[in-house]
C-alpha cells in the first residue's frame, strides 16, 4: 500500500483519519484492519456487509479483467487518463478517489498519467467486491492504497480528493461532495446512446439505445459531457466475457443468451460519456 496514499484513508468506525503502520491501518481510538497479503484493507464494516460476497462476484470481475486485458477499452482508458491530466497542474500534488474502482483497469492507466502530469499524484480506489479489490491492489501494490468498501460510505477523509471517479459504478453525490475540496472534480463515465448496441441487437429482438439524460447533481456545476466512441471486433472467449460484465448477463431471457453462445464474431460498437462536474466552492 502506498503511504501517502492511505493517508486519504479515514476509519469506518469512528471516522477519525487512519494512520500505515506495518501490516494494518490503524486510528487513534485503535480500530485497526490488517493489509490483506496484495497490500489492500477491508474497511466494509460488517454491518454494511448485506451479503456473503457483495458487488461483482469472481467470475464477473475475472471475465472484466481478461476483457479490458485485451485492449477493447484502452480508449476510455487514454480518454480518462488525458481528462484527469487536464485537471491537474505541474509540481502541484494531486489525489484521486476512484470509487468503484473493479479490478483497478482505469487506475492502471489514470496513475501514471498524473504522476507525469504532476510528480506527485496519490490514488486510493475502493470497490466492494473483495475479488476486484484484490486484483486492483496486487497490480499497482506500492503506488497507489486500495481498500473493500462501499461507494456509500467512502472511507475517505472529508475534502481529500481532488477528483472522484465513477466509471460504471453506483452513484453516491453526498459522498463525493464530503470527500472532495471545495472547487474539486468529478468524472462520471456513463454508457453513451450506442454503448454495445450490437451486443444489444443479438441478446434482443427490440434493442433499445441507452438515453441520453441531461442530470443536474445539487452542489456540482456541470463543465462537461465528452462523448468517446469506437468499434470493436471481439472473437471466441472474449464475447462470452463481454456479456459477463455487462447487465445484461442477469436479464437476457436464454433464447438470446443462446444467439450469442453460438456466434463466433461480434462487432460492436461501444461509447461512453464523460460527464465532468465541479463541486461548487
Ligand atoms: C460495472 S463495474 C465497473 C468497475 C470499474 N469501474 C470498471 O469500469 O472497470 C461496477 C463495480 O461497482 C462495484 N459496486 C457495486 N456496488 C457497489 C457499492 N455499493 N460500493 C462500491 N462498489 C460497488 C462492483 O463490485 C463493480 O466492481
Ligand atoms: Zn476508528
Amino acid at each position: 500500500m502506498n503511504p501517502l496514499a492511505a493517508q486519504g484513508f479515514r476509519c469506518p468506525v469512528c471516522g477519525r483519519g487512519l494512520e500505515l503502520c506495518p501490516g494494518r491501518l490503524a486510528c487513534s481510538r485503535g480500530h485497526s484492519f490488517d493489509l490483506a497479503r496484495e497490500g489492500y484493507a477491508n474497511l466494509l464494516p460488517v454491518q454494511k456487509k448485506h451479503a456473503r460476497q457483495p458487488g461483482d462476484s469472481p467470475l464477473m470481475v475475472e471475465a472484466r479483467r481478461r476483457f479490458l486485458e485485451g485492449g477493447n477499452y484502452a480508449l476510455f482508458a487514454q480518454a480518462l487518463a488525458d481528462l484527469a491530466a487536464d485537471l491537474a497542474r505541474p509540481g502541484q500534488p494531486f489525489r484521486v478517489m476512484d470509487a468503484g474502482c473493479g479490478e483497478g483497469y482505469y487506475d492502471r492507466a489514470l496513475l501514471p498519467a498524473l504522476v507525469q502530469k504532476t510528480g506527485d499524484a496519490r490514488l486510493i480506489g475502493f470497490d466492494i467486491s473483495k475479488e476486484a479489490v484484490r486484483l486492483a491492489a496486487r497490480a499497482q501494490k506500492e503506488q497507489a492504497a486500495f481498500a473493500v468498501a462501499s461507494c456509500f460510505a467512502a472511507p475517505v477523509r472529508d475534502g481529500w480528493a481532488d477528483l472522484a471517479v465513477n466509471v460504471f459504478a453506483p452513484f453516491a453525490r453526498e459522498e463525493y461532495l464530503r470527500t472532495l475540496r471545495p472547487g474539486g472534480w468529478l468524472i462520471y463515465a456513463v454508457p453513451g446512446p450506442d454503448h454495445l448496441f450490437g451486443l444489444k441487437e443479438v441478446l434482443y429482438d427490440t434493442p433499445y439505445r441507452n438515453p441520453c439524460r441531461q442530470v443536474e447533481y445539487p452542489g456540482f456545476v456541470q463543465q462537461a459531457d465528452l462523448p468517446v466512441s469506437g468499434q470493436i471486433t471481439l472473437r471466441g472467449p472474449q464475447i462470452p466475457d463481454l456479456f459477463a460484465m455487462t447487465p445484461y448477463y442477469w436479464k437476457t431471457p436464454r433464447q438470446g443468451a443462446q444467439k450469442l453462445q453460438e456466434r463466433e464474431e461480434l462487432i460492436t460498437p461501444i461509447q461512453f460519456r464523460f460527464l465532468v462536474y465541479q463541486k461548487k466552492t
